[in-house]
């Protein structure tokens, strides 16, 4: 089954409303998004913005294809939930996707395997694009661990699923996050080649072949084209990189 590549933005706590028009432009146009109508076709972009810039950014990307991410979600529609986001909030301001689990929750934020899958479910119930975020920390690749923890974090997440309309895994290693030391395209394929397996032994061929996988952890203008060519490579989740248009849309350029 042919996946789409997606390069996705997440723009973590960064930016502000007034930055969201001089940054669609300029990347609108460093892509040259408006000069060719087939580009939204052949590639998926999408950005994971702050809870504040959801519905400002929204119009500004959706009507060119261009999807708005949330960066987390609660799993409940509503409820006594103080400072808490769920899925129809961010859905009717035109959101089409979350980010779930991504290792800075995991990390700061008492985020588990368990709310990772609550999350997971909850944004597929209600259609909204769930990118679920897991890797493994430097202490865990140096002791042997990284396919044991990235399998068990999978299957977690996925343990209430049956058939996932849309889902995208993002393997991120947590000590490739922000510090400039990518995995090399060689140990990115060797884990997505492993979470391909599962995706295929949970849910059979013709789901599993379908899910893509995007890489996460310092991706840059530099690494992005040798990483996209891996085979189960199917796209990039970019921070740092994708807070600067020209960045990103060399990456988007590197994925046609
Ligand atoms: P960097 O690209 O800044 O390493 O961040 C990766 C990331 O955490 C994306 O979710």
């Amino acid at each position: 089954m042919k996946r789409i590549k997606m390069l996705a933005g997440n723009w973590k706590m960064n930016k502000l409303n007034r930055d969201l028009a001089g940054f669609f432009g300029t990347f609108f146009e460093a892509v040259g998004w408006h000069q060719d109508e087939s580009l939204s076709d052949r590639v998926d972009v999408l950005f994971a913005v702050p809870p504040t810039l959801l519905a400002h950014a929204v119009p500004l990307a959706e009507p060119s294809g261009v999807r708005i991410a949330a960066q987390n979600i609660h799993w409940e529609t509503a409820g006594a939930f103080t400072g808490e986001v769920s899925v129809p909030m961010i859905k009717e301001v035109g959101v089409s996707a979350t980010l779930i689990g991504h290792s800075e929750r995991r990390q700061y934020f008492a985020e588990t395997d368990v709310t990772v899958a609550k999350k997971t479910k909850a944004s597929l119930v209600h259609e909204v694009l769930p990118i679920v975020c897991v890797g493994e920390t430097l202490e865990q690749r140096e002791a042997g661990l990284t396919q044991d923890v990235v399998a068990r974090q999978v299957k977690a997440a996925l343990a209430d699923i049956q058939d996932p309309k849309d889902l995208i895994l993002a393997y991120e290693p947590v000590w490739a996050i922000g510090t400039g030391r990518s995995a090399s395209a060689a140990q990115a394929q060797e884990v997505h080649a492993e979470i391909r397996g599962l995706l295929l032994a949970l849910f059979g061929h013709s789901i599993g072949s379908g899910i893509r996988i995007l890489y996460g952890g310092s991706a840059t203008p530099n690494n992005i084209g040798e990483l996209l060519s891996q085979k189960d490579i199917d796209g990039a989740l970019v921070g740092g990189a994708s807070l600067k248009p020209e960045d990103f849309a060399k990456m988007v350029r590197a994925a046609l």
